[in-house]
């Protein structure tokens, strides 16, 4: 069959239609800009791994070569090492969740284990309920299979139970197959929020009573600033609810580990899909995460990475008080990596980035949190990589940026104009 792509990609009319709509995200994008030294990046939610002890790594990754090469350099079992399965059962206990090595699947990060869910369980246009806003890389997935997002409106605890089971009865009402209710219910990125107790209850009673699987992303737990880890929804229901982990922010996110534990029947075709996906996670990593967990004060080291993220967080918080004006509102995270901001009514986020940019400093638009094309007037920053007086200089001239954006519009109107038809000031990189 002739190919009557562009010069561009010649294959480009060739693809299924769930590689059409990927499409890259506006982080992806940024991070070439964001990596520039001179720009400070508040953009990605990068873990601070310089505050790990680098040597003691390699010395990790040396003993398992050394002691237990002829496993670790071999192709393994696709469901993940059985070792290191056994001491993420213990590793989850700590958000009060109880399983068996037999029901956790390893996999290349938690982002992994997200696709292997939603292709085990969505058909295009079964319907996805979602926070508002929702992790990007989330969207991504959802987008890659063809699932109808639904953004489910939410408050300063996070996706709001009355609001999610009216948007089930619509769904339902529309003729849609309801399959996922994708939730992070601890630090969530990108809001920061929270969900209480009381919220995550009724949130499982409402996926219980429609048969709605819970996918629950927990990747920051262990993060909690004041070291009380919220308990999972996982640990009140093992049959509803498939809870997903990583050692991307407690570890490195370069071991690309992560791992979901799930119900019997769902454990098998995860392990299935994974097998497909890649026959098996790496040995080596796992087992040097295994020797890891056994032989380090790990749990030392989540703290101090807490204690550094919160001064993060604070230095983000005092300077955003004093940067920025009246009318610009944003979340406060007990734990993570994130601040959601909300600008004065008008403005629009996406198309102030560029000024942004220009002013040497980075955040992420938050239309990329949302299927929908809702989140014009926010944005997310993140605390977690720059040093804290990065925090303060970044916050100072974002500050700066959002306070012109408000003289633009005083003098002008509406500032999304503004902004595309100033080409001097365009970033092309960026959006
Ligand atoms: C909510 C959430 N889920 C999943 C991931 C993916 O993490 P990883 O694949 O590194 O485990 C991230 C990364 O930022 C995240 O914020």
């Amino acid at each position: 069959m002739a190919k009557e792509g562009n010069r561009l990609d010649p294959w480009v009319n060739t693809y299924a239609s769930r590689a059409k709509v990927m499409t890259a995200s506006e982080i992806r994008s940024l991070f070439a800009v964001a990596s520039r030294p001179e720009v400070v990046s508040l953009a990605g939610g990068m873990p601070f791994v310089s505050a790990l002890n680098h040597d003691i790594i390699g010395e990790t990754f040396s003993r398992v070569i050394k002691e237990n090469g002829n496993v670790a350099l071999q192709y393994g079992s696709g469901q993940g090492e059985v070792g290191l399965r056994e001491l993420i059962t213990e590793l989850v206990t700590l958000t009060k969740v109880q399983t068996h090595p037999d029901d956790v699947v390893i996999t290349a990060g938690s982002q992994m284990a997200i696709d292997l869910v939603v292709r085990v369980f969505c058909n295009p246009h079964d319907v996805v309920f979602v926070e508002s806003p929702s992790y990007v890389g989330a969207l991504g997935v959802f987008r890659a299979y063809e699932c109808d997002v639904v953004h489910v409106a939410g408050d300063e605890f996070g996706l709001n139970p009355v609001a999610l089971a009216e948007a089930i009865t619509q769904a339902v009402k529309l003729g849609k197959a309801p399959k996922i209710i994708y939730t992070i219910p601890t630090f969530q990125n990108p809001s920061g929020l929270t969900q209480d107790d009381k919220r995550r209850k009724q949130i499982l009673e409402i996926a219980k009573k429609h048969n709605i699987l819970i996918v629950e992303d927990d990747p920051y737990s262990l993060l909690a600033f004041d070291g009380t880890i919220p308990r999972a929804i996982r640990a009140d229901d093992a049959e509803n609810v498939v809870y997903l982990g990583s050692f991307s922010k407690t570890i490195a996110p370069g071991m690309r580990v992560g791992w979901a534990v799930a119900p019997h029947g769902i454990r098998e075709k995860l392990v299935l899909a994974s097998e497909s996906a890649m026959l098996c996670p790496s040995n080596l990593v796992q087992l040097a995460i295994g020797d890891y967990l056994k032989n380090q004060p790990w749990l030392e080291q989540v703290k101090v990475f807490r204690e550094l993220y919160l001064e993060r967080r604070d230095a983000l918080l005092d300077s955003m008080k004093l940067h920025f004006p009246v009318g610009t509102t944003w979340t406060v995270p007990l734990g993570g990596f994130y601040s959601w901001i909300t600008l004065p009514e008008g403005f629009d986020a996406t198309a102030m980035l560029p000024r942004a940019v220009n002013a040497l400093v980075a955040y992420v638009p938050g239309t990329g949190f949302y299927a929908d094309n809702q989140g014009t007037r926010n944005l997310r920053l993140s605390f977690c990589y720059p040093e804290p007086e990065r925090i303060q200089e970044g916050v100072r001239r974002l500050g700066d940026v959002i306070r012109q954006e408000i003289e633009l519009r005083d003098t002008f109107g509406v500032t999304g104009e503004l902004a595309t038809q100033s080409g001097d000031m365009s970033a092309p990189d960026v959006v």
